[in-house]
C-alpha cells in the first residue's frame, strides 16, 4: 500500500508573548496510506486541528518531517504549497465554511477555479456533484436558503471539485443533529470505498470515531497509543 502522508516527529509552538507559548504539537508523528479512513481523535485542545491543518498545507510545522506523495513538503514555499493543496487535497469544515453572497454552484466552482478548471469545465464538474449530492434542485440557493446537511453536501461537493486524492475533515459533523451526520459520515464512507479517496476526519462524535478504520490518538500535542 501507497503511504500519502508521512509525519515525523511534528511540533507547532505558538508564541503569544516573550513568555507565554503554546505547545499546540510536541513531537506528533502520522502515517496515512492510500485508501485510509482514519479518525483524528483526543481531548479539547490537544492539537487535532492544529495537526489536520499542517497536513493539509494550511500551515507549518515549526519542526520535523512531513511528506505528501513522496514530496518533502517541510520546507515547501508557499507558491508550491498552494498548487500542491489546490490539486491534491479537499477540505471539509465544521461550519461548513460557504461563501454566504454565493449560490450552491457558484460555492463550487470557484474552488474549480482556484484548482484551475476553464469556466465550461468547472461549470459541468460541479452540476454533476450537484446531482451527486442529490442536491440538483438546490443549484441557486444561497448557504443560508439550506438546511445544514445540506450546506455540508455542498461542502463536500466544493472539497471534491478538483478530484483530490485526499480529503481533510474537522469535524464535519459537528453541527449536524445525528440522523444527518449519518448521512454525511455513509456519504463520506462510499467516497472512500467507491473511488479510493483517503479520508482523515478529526471528531468528537463516537458514531464518527467507529466508522473509521484507524485511529490517531493525540493528547497534550502527542501520540496517545
Ligand atoms: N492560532 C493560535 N494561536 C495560539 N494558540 C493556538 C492557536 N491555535 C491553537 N492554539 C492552541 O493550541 C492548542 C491546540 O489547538 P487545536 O485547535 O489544535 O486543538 P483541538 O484539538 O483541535 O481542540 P478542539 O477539539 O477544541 O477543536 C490549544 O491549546 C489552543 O489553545
Ligand atoms: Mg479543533
Amino acid at each position: 500500500m501507497k503511504n500519502i502522508i508521512i509525519g515525523k516527529n511534528l511540533k507547532k509552538c505558538y508564541k503569544m508573548s516573550k513568555t507565554n507559548t503554546v505547545n499546540a504539537l510536541n513531537g506528533v508523528d502520522v502515517e496515512i496510506q492510500e485508501g485510509d479512513f482514519t479518525a483524528i481523535v483526543g481531548p479539547s485542545g490537544c492539537g487535532k486541528s492544529t495537526l489536520l491543518h499542517i497536513l493539509g498545507l494550511l500551515d507549518r510545522p515549526d519542526s520535523g518531517e512531513l511528506s505528501i506523495d513522496e514530496i518533502d513538503v517541510s520546507k515547501m514555499k508557499e507558491r508550491q504549497a498552494y498548487k500542491l493543496r489546490a490539486k491534491k487535497i479537499g477540505f471539509v469544515f465544521q461550519g461548513f465554511n460557504l461563501i454566504p453572497t454565493l449560490t450552491a454552484l457558484e460555492n463550487i466552482m470557484l474552488a474549480g477555479q482556484y484548482g484551475g478548471l476553464k469556466p465550461k469545465a468547472r461549470k459541468e464538474k460541479a452540476l454533476a456533484l450537484l446531482e451527486k449530492m442529490g442536491l440538483k434542485d438546490r443549484a441557486n440557493h444561497k448557504p443560508n436558503e439550506l438546511s445544514g446537511g445540506q450546506q455540508q453536501r455542498i461542502a463536500l461537493a466544493r472539497a471534491l471539485v478538483n478530484d483530490p486524492s485526499l480529503i481533510l475533515a474537522d469535524e464535519p459533523t459537528g453541527e449536524l443533529d445525528s440522523k444527518t451526520s449519518l448521512e454525511i459520515i455513509e456519504m463520506l464512507k462510499k467516497l472512500n470505498k467507491e473511488e479510493n479517496r483517503t479520508f482523515i476526519i478529526v471528531t468528537h462524535n463516537n458514531e464518527v470515531a467507529e466508522a473509521c478504520k484507524k485511529t490517531i490518538r493525540l493528547r497534550d500535542g502527542k501520540n496517545d497509543n
